[in-house]
C-alpha cells in the first residue's frame, strides 16, 4: 500500500479545510503536536482507524489515542473521576494521555480501543492541531506518525520519509517542540504510569499528591505500545557510553563529550535533549551508514530524563526478526 497521492499541506485556512474534507471522507492526515507528528483520522469510523493501522503495519491488538479539543469533548467518550479531573485541569492541553473507562454509548470505532474497555485521551496543545480539532469538530486517533517500530517523528521531514504515498495529506507546523510522546496515566488504584513522557511524574504525583505505581517491564503488557523494540534505528544502539569504541557514531550529553558527533544537548538541558532525540536519532543513523553502531552519553534520570532513557532503553532493546 505505498501508492497513495500524499499531499503537502499548509496550516492555513485551504489547508485546514482541505485535512477537514480528507478526515471526513475517512482519510488519513498527518498532523503535527507539541509532542510528536500524530498520523490522524476520524476515531467513530472503523475504515478511518483501520486504515492508520495498515498505514503504519501496527499490530491490531495496539490501541490509539484519541484527540479531542477539550475537557469537555473528553467527557463523551470517558468516565472521569477526581484524579482524572485534577490531572486534565493541570495538564490540558499538553503532554498528557488519560487512560479513563469508555463510556458505553461513546460512538468510538471498536477498533481505536483494540476492544478494551478503557480509552487513551489527550488534548494537544499544538496551535495547528487545536485548529484541525476545532474545524473537523470530532475525535482524532492519531498514534505517532511513523512505520511501527521505528523512531517517532518530530518534523515534516521525517512523517515524509516514513509515511509517503501511504497516507492522504501531511500538514504542515513546524519541529515539535517537546520532542517526546505525551505521559500515559491509566486512572486505575494506584495511579499507574503506562509510559513517561513529556510531563514528569514528579509533576503528575505533585498534583495528585500521591504516588504513582509503575509497571514492571517484564509485566504482561498494559499499555500494549510498550513493546520492548521500538524507536528502531537501523544501526545498532548502545547507551550510559563516555569511551565510545573507533568509528562508533557518539551523540553525547552535556559539555563533556567533545568528540561526539552530535549532542542531544551541550549545555546538559533536559528539555533541549528531549526536543532533539528522535531528530538526533535519524541524524545518528544516517551518518551510521547501515555499518557503525550509535553510542550514547548516559542522561540523568529526573524529569524528562525518564522518557528520554525510556526511549532509548527501547532504541537499543532486540529487535525482532521480523
Ligand atoms: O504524544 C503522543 O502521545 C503521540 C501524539 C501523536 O499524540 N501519540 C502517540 O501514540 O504516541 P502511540 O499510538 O504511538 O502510542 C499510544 C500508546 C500506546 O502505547 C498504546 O498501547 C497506549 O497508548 N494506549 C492506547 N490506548 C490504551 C488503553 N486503552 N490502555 C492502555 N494503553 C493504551
Ligand atoms: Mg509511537
Amino acid at each position: 500500500m505505498s501508492n497513495i497521492d500524499t499531499q503537502l499541506l499548509q496550516p492555513d485556512a485551504l489547508g485546514l479545510d482541505q485535512a477537514v474534507q480528507i478526515l471526513q471522507a475517512g482519510g488519513l492526515v498527518a498532523m503535527p503536536t507539541e509532542t510528536v507528528y500524530g498520523l490522524a483520522g476520524d476515531a467513530r469510523n472503523d475504515h478511518a482507524v483501520a486504515r492508520i493501522f495498515a498505514a503504519k503495519g501496527r499490530p491490531h491488538f495496539n490501541p490509539l489515542i484519541v484527540h479531542v479539543q477539550d475537557l469537555e469533548q473528553a467527557q463523551k467518550y470517558a468516565h472521569f473521576d477526581t484524579n482524572a479531573m485534577a490531572l486534565a485541569l493541570a495538564f490540558w492541553p499538553g503532554a498528557l494521555t488519560l487512560v479513563l473507562p469508555l463510556r458505553l454509548e461513546s460512538g468510538l470505532a471498536p477498533l481505536v480501543t483494540a476492544g478494551l474497555d478503557t480509552v487513551a485521551l489527550r488534548v494537544p496543545s499544538h496551535q495547528v492541531a487545536r485548529d484541525l480539532l476545532a474545524h473537523f469538530d470530532g475525535p482524532l486517533a492519531a498514534p505517532s506518525a511513523n512505520p511501527s517500530g521505528r523512531i517517532s517523528p518530530t518534523r515534516v521531514q521525517h512523517v515524509v520519509q516514513g509515511l509517503w504515498g501511504r497516507i492522504d495529506a501531511i500538514l504542515e507546523g513546524g519541529a515539535a517542540l517537546v520532542g517526546v510522546e505525551s505521559t500515559i496515566i491509566g486512572l486505575s488504584y494506584p495511579p499507574l504510569l503506562l509510559r513517561p513522557g513529556g510531563v514528569s511524574a514528579a509533576q503528575i504525583e505533585h498534583v495528585l499528591n500521591a504516588s504513582l505505581a509503575t509497571i514492571h517491564p517484564q509485566s504482561a503488557i498494559v499499555a500494549p505500545g510498550q513493546l520492548a523494540s521500538h524507536y528502531a534505528p537501523n544501526a545498532a544502539v548502545r547507551l550510559g557510553v563516555m569511551q565510545p569504541l573507533v568509528g562508533e557514531i557518539w551523540v553525547g550529553f552535556g559539555p563533556d563529550c567533545g568528540g561526539a558527533a552530535l549532542n542531544l544537548s551541550p549545555s546538559a538541558d533536559l528539555a533541549e535533549a528531549a526536543a532533539n532525540l528522535f531528530h538526533l536519532m535519524r541524524e545518528a543513523d544516517l551518518l551510521a551508514k547501515g555499518q557503525a553502531s550509535i553510542a550514547f552519553a548516559p542522561i540523568p534520570s529526573h524529569g524528562l530524563g525518564a522518557a528520554i532513557n525510556d526511549r532509548l532503553s527501547r532504541s537499543a532493546a532486540p529487535r525482532p526478526r521480523c
